[in-house]
Parts: C-alpha cells; structure tokens; sequence
C-alpha cells in the first residue's frame, strides 16, 4: 500500500517511488500539511513547525492557552474562509442563517486499494497502474458539513492526485461561494513561480517570477480554461534549472473558470490553491446533496524541470488521454482551413483530396463552413445539417473519396455554439447563455448554448450523431470560439444563477463523454480558437488538442515550448501552413515549417494545389521522416535544450528513445547574424557508452555565399554519448532566413 496511517503520531504517510507527502492530525483536529517532496523514510516532519504566537493570528477555542496554535499560522490541507485562517482558503460559505464562518475537523479517514473516479467530471484513470486511494473526512459540527479530502497515489508515477467531495448533512441549504479542489502549504521560502500566460494565437509563454509576499492569481474568468492562463503551474526553487533543483507542479484538470492562488504569509511560508474560479459563482448545496471538485495532478521532482514535464507528459499520455489512442498511430492530416476558409465546394474539396493522397497525407479534415447557412462566420451554427449547396454529394461524397484514395476523414463542429442567425436559434431562443434583460456581448457573432440545460445536451448529441452515421467520419475538431458572457440561464432559479458556468462545463462534458461511448474510435481533436482550452480536462475525452490558431514556425517555438512544460508534444496539434504565415505574414522555409510542426500531432493547413513540385517533393519526404520518427516522437523522452530567458538567437530540443539507442535533434535560428558565434549544444538522456551515428537530417540553411563560407574540420564518424552529452554537439554556421536542421542520431 502506498498509504498508511500512523495511529499514534496521528500521520498520513502517502508514498510514491521518489515522493512522500505527509499530513498530520493535530491535538485539536487540525489537518495540517506537514510535507511533500522527496522521500525521508517516514520521518515525522512536522518537526519543522514551530509554534509561534504571532500577534493577531487567533487561536482555536479549545487551544486559546497556546497561543501557537493558530489557523492562520499553521500549514494546512484545506483552509477555510471566517476561522481565522487570513489567507488565501479553499472553501468559502454562505449557511441558512447567513454565518460564513466555516471550521473544519478531522472525523475520520478511509484507505482503499485502486483510484478514485469521479462521477460527472474527468480525471486520472487507474488502467494497468498500481494506485490507492486515501479518503480524508473533515466535518464542521455546527454546519453539519462534511469535506472529503480524496487522494490518488499512483507509485510508480510519482504522482499525486487530489480532489474534494463537499457533502451537506444538515436540513438546511448551503451556499458555496468557493470550492477548491485543494489547498498545500510549504515552508521552504525563495521560490519562484512559473505559469503559462498568453492571449489567442499565442497561447502559453513561459513567465518565471519570484514569490514575494503577495496573492499572485493565475486564472481564468472566460468561463473555459482560456488561451490567457493555463490551468498548469510549477513552483521552483529560485535556482532550479532544467536539470537541478526541487520543482512542484499543481495542474488542475478543468476546462472552465479556474484559479491558482500563490501566497507567501507572514512568516515567509508558500500557499497554494487550486480550483474552480470563485469570480461569478455560487453553488447551493441542498440536504443531502454533494458537490464534487475538479481533480488536480501533482508532482514533484528533485532533479529540476525536465524530470518534472517527464511526469506529466507520462500521466497524461497513459492515464488522462483516452486508452485507444495511446499506442494507435495518429493520421498525418491535412485540414483546409487556411488552404480555402469558407470558400469551398465538392470540386474543390476533391482536387484537394486527390492532391493531398499524392503528398502522403493519411487523412483529410473539412473543417469549419459545410453546414447551414454558414458561408462566413456570421450565421449557421447550431444547424449541423449539410449545406447541400456547396456538398450536393453530402459529406459522404467526399469523406468516400479521401477513403479510396487510402485517407481517412474528418469533420469540423462547433457544439456549444449558435449564431443568432440560424434555424435552432429561430426555434430556441432560449436555449442561449444571455442576461434577458440586455444585449448580449457578442464574440464572433456568436452565443453560447446553455450546455446546463438537458434538451440541449440532447439534442446536440441527436444532430451530430446523424451526421457521425450519415458517413465514415473517423476525426472530429471540436471548436469553440468565444468567451463566455453575461451568465445568465433562463431555466435556473435566481439563486441557482451562480452555477450557470460550472453547469456549462458539466454539460460539455457530458455531451463529450455520449460522443465518446458512442463512437469510442473517433479521434477527437480539441480546439478553442487553437489553444483556448487546452487543459487535461479536455484531454481526457480528446487525445489531441489544435495547440494554436498560430501556424507561424516561429512563433510556434514560443509556444509549442511553454506548453511541452506540463503536456505531451502527443497532445499538441501542429500543422505546416503556407508562407508568408496568414497570421504574422512571416516567410519560414517549408524545412524549418516542417521541424517544427513534426514536434506536434504533425499535418498540413494549406492548399495542395498552390505548392510547387520542389515544396511536394519536400513534403513527401517529411511525411516519410515523420512517421520513420513517430515512436521516437510521441513516445520518447523531451528534452529543452534552449531556456528561453537566456539564449535569444536559437531553440533547440531534442527527443530520446526510451531504450536511448536513437534520437531526434531540432534547432531553428531565430536569429541569424553574420560571422556569428559556433552553437554547440549539449545533448541528455543518452547512453553514455552507446556510440551514435547520424542516421539522417535535413536542414534549411542557404548556401554560404563565397566570402562567408567555411572550411570544415570534418565532423565524427561516430560520437559516444558522454561525448555528446559532456562536450555537446557544433552545429555548422547557419546562414538564411530562419535556418533550421533536424538531426537523427542513432546507436550502431
Ligand atoms: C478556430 C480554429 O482554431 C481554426 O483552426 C478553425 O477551425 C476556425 N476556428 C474555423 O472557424
């Protein structure tokens, strides 16, 4: 058993193979957080506390002769708001009677073999791992309310999971006004935070800050997890770097309105909360009712940043995403967004087909424009019916024409979506998120759907169903383009009206898991105006997320690299598009396109048609190498090899086999200069006495002209892995407009 319960020390010891995390019952019921990180063979660490009376943190009743003993002061598993914890809490209440103080105590507690799982919300799954559950249950005796603190270990994993059951006992309606998922306190001081902010096509920038004595808020108020700041965050030591230091990451699996709050207190020690966002939300709990808390995902490595994203990658890829999809070959696919917009009919669509069959592509993709009266991105959603205007054939035609030429086929939707303009907004008006006594603020022209409601769930599930059975379709892209606002549901009582987000997002998974039983071989492909929810919440209906609206190989390093800290490259999905880039209109050869979007889900957004026969010839090639490369990438091990805050010129990453006999280099120069400085890398994770070759690369770089070229002084043969990893790799001078080279070492 990875948890135990020491009876006399009043000790919760929850082991993993490198991490321990300890909570300690005190004399008066406290559940205090006494320790989380690497393992110290069951030593009592709660003799790092020191019981300070400090002056205006109260005490407990009971205690109030020791004048140490304080809510405020101690370290706590799960605050509360009006007990005389002052910072930052993780539940906060409205009772019957209008008190607000909460106060909770230890009850009881239960260990139980397996994970958790939850009922209406998504989370980590067991599949084939040795886990345990550790149940924590705290009640506030006045209130009649019980809080139960639920703790997945996965040994093996070194990971954490924790989540919160919220349960009324009482007669009486509560109201919560914030319900987080948890709340972890560390005493270890000079740390930094670093999270993921960002705003639409650029998504997930790495900002590292140091934590002072201050509330920093990562979160979303956009009712999804938002292209602004990702669920995911890590708390460092000051000095932690890729290979060194201790590092936490708390990553909350949700897709709608969250919150992390950091705290440095009084006495310099670190808070953190995680949950569902309290900005706009209440929930009223009635007798008997239980409200269940999203599930965050700890981790915590000693040996720095790379070992902590190896966790996560690993979590997400075997126990978040769905099981079919682990080890299944994706598609190379190509989706005619950026190749046509919403200007497309049969024809086109079929030449499309034909060309893309010839480059290699394994899978065509129709997204947004074939339904409706959609002919631009004013009208149509909601009415997923096939506008046979542009499609006579239906999408049968088209999806029976990629199938014979060996493709597969896949479809855009819009679910949650409706414009104002359309035949279900004519007929349900009231199926809409909006405030009735006011215009709406709209976002593309477009409202939500009320996804709390049952008839709509239902009758999404309806329409899109047909149109799953009207084919073979073996791909969704599940889009969602706008922020939520006014939240307001016209089917709610007035006092239910604080719920409406989080029904929101109940509701969407909902519809997500029907469509998953239903068609559990449809590979669906998350998306909100790129990365706008992409969160482990989304993937644990959806393998794959479209990573950005962003197509920009350039700009995609920034971001493709924030986002590897906590999430696979299995999960990201990246595309080469046309050049000059429809977004930022920046000229990237199509080389340096394809490295980087090969550290993705890897396809192609453009029109086949309009390529040269030198860039086809490119692309067959790429295809080649990409799936010569696939296991290596999906499955291997990441490596940054570049930290951003320091080289400005170049990124640089790299992929290692598991068994280190291979592995995949990539560089692109950002910045080129003339008679620049050699870049040499060091390389990780191989085998130190494994002896690599160059299997195979391609590079971007232009010639030299005359006067800038070098003489070479010859590269190895062969390099042993200390080598590469010791003195590191040169790369030959670069020279044109962003270079790029992709390096394939294998061991003879
Ligand atoms: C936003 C997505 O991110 C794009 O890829 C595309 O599907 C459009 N929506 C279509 O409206």
């Amino acid at each position: 058993m990875s948890v135990r319960f020491d009876d006399k020390a009043k000790i919760f010891f929850l082991k993993t193979d490198n991490t321990e995390y300890q909570i300690k019952i005190n004399e008066y019921g406290m559940v205090l957080h006494t320790y989380y990180g690497a393992e110290t063979g069951e030593t009592d660490m709660s003799y790092l506390i020191k019981e300070v009376d400090r002056g205006f943190s109260g005490n407990p009743y009971e205690g109030r002769k020791k004048r140490g003993i304080s809510a405020d002061t101690l370290p706590s598993e799960y605050s509360t708001d009006g007990a005389g914890d002052y910072r930052v809490n993780a539940l906060g209440i409205v009772a019957a009677d209008g008190s607000r103080t909460c106060d909770l105590r230890f009850k009881d507690y239960n260990i139980k073999s397996g994970k958790y799982k939850l009922e209406d919300l998504p989370y980590v799954r067991e599949e084939n791992d040795k886990s345990d559950t550790l149940e924590i249950v705290l009640e506030d005796k006045t209130l009649e309310l019980e809080v139960v603190l639920r703790y997945g270990v996965f040994e093996k994993k070194d990971i954490i999971t924790r989540q919160t059951l919220i349960i009324n006992k009482s007669d009486n309606c509560i109201t919560l006004n914030k319900a987080s998922s948890m709340c972890m306190d560390m005493i270890d001081k000079n740390m930094d935070l670093i999270h993921f902010h960002g705003r639409h096509a650029m998504e997930r920038q790495t900002e590292r800050i140091k934590i002072t004595h201050d509330i920093h808020t990562i979160g979303s108020k956009r009712g999804a997890s938002s292209h602004h700041n990702n669920p995911f965050v890590i708390i460092c030591d000051h000095n932690a770097t890729e290979d060194f230091g201790n590092c936490y990451g708390i990553m909350l699996m949700y897709s709608g309105n969250h919150m992390q709050e950091v705290e440095m207190d009084q006495a310099g020690s670190i808070r953190i909360v995680s949950g569902i966002g309290s900005s706009l939300f209440n929930w009223k709990l009635g007798k008997s009712e239980t409200f269940e808390t999203p599930e965050v995902i700890l981790a915590y490595s000693g040996k720095g940043l790379n070992e902590l994203s190896f966790l996560y990658h690993r979590i997400i890829r075997e126990n978040v995403c769905p099981k079919q999809f682990r080890d299944m070959k994706r598609p190379v696919l190509i989706n005619n967004w950026e190749g046509t917009y919403f200007d497309f009919d049969e024809k086109k669509i079929i030449e499309i087909e034909d060309s893309a069959a010839e480059l290699g592509c394994e899978m065509f993709v129709l997204d947004d424009g074939w339904f409706g009266e959609r002919n631009d991105d004013n009208a149509g959603l909601g009415d997923w019916k096939v506008n046979t205007d542009k499609l006579p054939g239906g999408i049968k035609t088209i999806a029976d024409h990629a199938n014979s030429l060996g493709m597969k086929f896949g479809l855009w939707f819009e679910p949650e979506m409706i414009n104002e303009d359309s035949d279900l907004y004519r007929n349900h008006p009231e199926w809409v998120i909006t405030d009735n006594n006011r215009n709406p603020v709209m976002g593309r022209n477009q409202l939500l759907l009320d996804m709390g409601k049952p008839e709509v769930v239902d009758y999404l599930f309806d329409s899109i169903s047909e149109i799953l059975d009207s084919a073979n379709i073996e791909y969704i892209k599940w889009d969602f383009n706008r922020s939520i606002a006014n939240p307001y549901s016209g089917g709610l009582e007035a006092e239910y009206e604080g719920e409406v987000l989080h029904r929101f997002m109940l509701g969407t998974y909902k519809l997500m898991d029907k469509i998953r039983s239903k068609y559990p071989d449809i590979l669906i492909e998350g998306c909100s105006g790129g990365g706008g929810r992409f969160d482990a919440g989304i993937m644990f209906y959806s393998p794959q997320i479209w990573c950005s609206d962003n197509s920009d190989a350039i700009d995609r390093l920034s971001i493709q690299k924030g986002t590897s800290y906590g999430y696979p490259v299995s999960v990201m999905g990246s595309h080469v598009s046309a050049s000059p880039n429809h977004q930022n209109g920046r000229v990237v050869p199509i080389i340096t396109r394809g490295i980087v979007a090969m550290s993705g889900t890897f396809g192609y957004e453009l029109d086949p048609r309009k390529l040269s026969i030198e860039e086809k010839e490119i692309i067959k090639k790429q295809i080649t190498d990409f799936n010569k490369y696939y296991k290596l990438i999906q499955k291997g091990r990441y490596y940054r090899l570049t930290n951003e805050f320091e080289e400005k010129n170049y990124v640089c990453w790299q992929f290692v086999s598991e068994d280190k006999s291979e592995c995949l280099v990539n560089i692109v120069l950002t910045n080129v200069h003339a008679n620049a400085e050699i870049i040499t890398v060091k390389l990780k994770g191989l085998n130190k006495n494994g002896c690599y070759i160059i299997d195979n690369s391609s590079s971007s770089c232009n010639d030299m002209p005359l006067e800038a070229s070098f003489e070479s002084s010859g590269n190895c043969i062969s390099y042993s892995g200390s080598a590469l990893m010791n003195g590191g790799y040169s790369f030959d001078p670069m020279y044109g407009v962003y270079p790029g080279m992709q390096i394939h070492f294998k061991m003879r």
